[in-house]
């Protein structure tokens, strides 16, 4: 495996390797949800790219960035191990060379204000921008990203859509702990306690697709009940929320395929999650 820290290394790699090319974007860390990205990359590519870069853009004033898990060393191992043939690992200023602060920003004003948006303002900015820097520096014909992360990855394909960019943005499912808790890097954020709690949070969303499935339609009525069951078990809650699993609208009950998501915070860690709902 090649490991590229620049721009060059990378593109100097990729013209020695044969498409189709996978990229796995990451921040590192990486754990067995990351893994099935690599995974579905290289099953899909005959050369798969994974990179890992800790985002300075997508971190608002207070939250993790300085204190997100680097685990450089781990990862090229692990990537290694799962057939990965270049780990890009750019430094900030290879990604951002004429400064943060100054960089051309991204926006999908459609989606980044809402759900985590509304609670994390320019994280969506941070993440549209990076990836299409990346989607720019690898070039690759498929790019893939956890269905975990649902409005991530409608943003991105909502970018890339916008953007006429070439890559197919593919989602792959979302990875969970044996007792349902989704896999994250900020799991570990949790103490043993909260750890046994967190897991009320994939039980709410069960309990909402069950409702659905069973006929409910109330998704107001739903979504208080999920955010009351959240806060009754010790979250503090972001948001509870049915929506339209393409656009992120409101359902308006016209038979489109619907997601419930879901945002809340439990001692340090915010943890997200999300389920398909009616036709998924
Ligand atoms: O999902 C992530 O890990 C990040 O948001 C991404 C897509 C790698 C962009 O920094």
């Amino acid at each position: 495996m090649l490991i590229a820290h620049t721009i060059r290394a990378l593109r100097a790699g990729l013209a020695e390797r044969q498409g189709p090319v996978g990229l796995v974007p990451t921040m590192g860390n990486l754990h067995d949800g990351h893994l099935a990205l690599v995974t579905a990359a290289a099953d899909a590519c005959r050369t798969t790219v994974a990179s890992i870069f800790v985002n300075p853009l997508q971190f608002g004033a207070g939250e993790d960035f300085e204190d997100y898990p680097r685990t450089l060393d781990a990862d090229a191992a692990l990537l290694e191990g799962h057939g990965v043939d270049i780990l890009f690992a750019p430094g900030v200023e290879e990604v951002y060379p004429d400064g943060r602060a100054d960089t051309a920003v991204i926006s999908v004003p459609a989606l980044s204000g809402l759900l985590c948006g509304a609670n994390r303002p320019g994280h969506f900015d941070g993440v549209a921008t990076v990836v299409a820097k990346l989607l720019n520096m690898a070039r690759p014909d498929r790019a893939y990203f956890g269905e975990k992360d649902w409005q991530q990855l409608v943003l991105i394909r909502t970018m890339a859509r916008a953007l006429d960019m070439t890559a197919d943005i593919v989602g792959v499912p979302t990875v969970r702990a044996a007792d349902g808790l989704a896999l994250s890097s900020r799991n570990q954020y949790l103490s043993e306690d909260e750890r046994r709690v967190a897991v009320q949070l994939h039980r709410t969303l069960i309990d909402i697709r069950e409702a659905v499935a069973g006929g409910a339609r109330d998704f107001g009525a739903l979504e208080d009940q999920g955010r009351s069951a959240l806060a009754t078990a010790g979250f503090k809650v972001d948001y509870v929320a049915v929506r339209d699993a393409e656009t992120l609208t409101e359902p308006r009950n016209d038979g489109r395929a619907l997601r419930v998501l879901a945002a809340a915070r439990l001692g340090r860690a915010r943890l997200i999650d999300n389920l398909g709902l009616l036709s998924e």
